[in-house]
């Protein structure tokens, strides 16, 4: 018989790993959460205070207590440095659905395969621990490398939604994906 320990914790990927957000993460979400690039591409229009991001971290965990939603720390797996966040958020357990978010805060630290992996992780979390049927995501069409991940891992694109935000002068593109649980199922096994 398999024994629980065989089994490899969705919290680990290859080169990150989650946990709960802490207060004290607080000073390393400043030094990037406001850089301009991961503001933009987040909906974030206007720079957050310290405040702000104190009463986010107080929120995240509320939440988390109540079972609402659940947001994760990305750290470095052997620096433990703060790289970001991945969430699963607005849980319903009636529909078993939820949606997912997830923002790699230093530019410098993008396209490093660390999103990926911490996407691959919530997946994991969202099917194998909470048992849901469906993540859907939310996602500007012109950040292209999100798209590109999340494709990558096996959400499809179901919806657009024509011109729904304006950012930085334009109206722009959101486009809505999803992954099923049949369908993490048979990529991931
Ligand atoms: C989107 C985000 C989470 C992705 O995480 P990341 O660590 O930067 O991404 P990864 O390094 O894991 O993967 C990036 C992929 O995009 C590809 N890519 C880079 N630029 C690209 C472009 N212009 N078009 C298409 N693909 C692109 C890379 O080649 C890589 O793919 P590969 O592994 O198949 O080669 C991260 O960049 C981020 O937080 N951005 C700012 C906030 C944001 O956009 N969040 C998403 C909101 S829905």
């Amino acid at each position: 018989m398999t024994s629980i320990y065989d089994i490899p914790s969705p919290f680990f990927g290859e080169k990150i790993k989650l946990r709960a957000v802490e207060m004290s993460d607080l000073s390393d979400i400043m030094k990037h959460w406001n850089s301009y690039e991961t503001r933009v591409s987040l909906g974030k229009y206007v720079p957050s205070s310290s405040k702000e991001r104190e009463d986010w971290i107080k929120k995240v965990n509320e939440q988390a207590s109540k079972g609402e939603s659940f947001t994760f720390a990305i750290v470095h797996k052997e620096s433990e440095e703060f790289l970001g966040t991945v969430a699963l958020k607005r849980i319903n357990m009636i529909n078993r659905g939820a949606s997912l978010s997830v923002s790699i805060h230093n530019p410098e630290n993008q396209n490093k395969g660390y999103g990926t992996d911490a996407t691959r992780c919530i997946l994991k979390i969202g099917f194998n621990i909470f048992n849901l049927h469906r993540i859907e995501l939310h996602v500007y069409e012109f950040t292209a490398n999100a798209v590109h991940v999340y494709e990558k891992l096996g959400f499809k694109k179901v919806g657009v939604r024509r011109e729904a935000s304006y950012i930085i002068g334009k109206y722009r593109n959101d486009l809505v994906m999803d992954i099923l649980e049949e369908e993490f199922d048979e990529i991931y096994g």
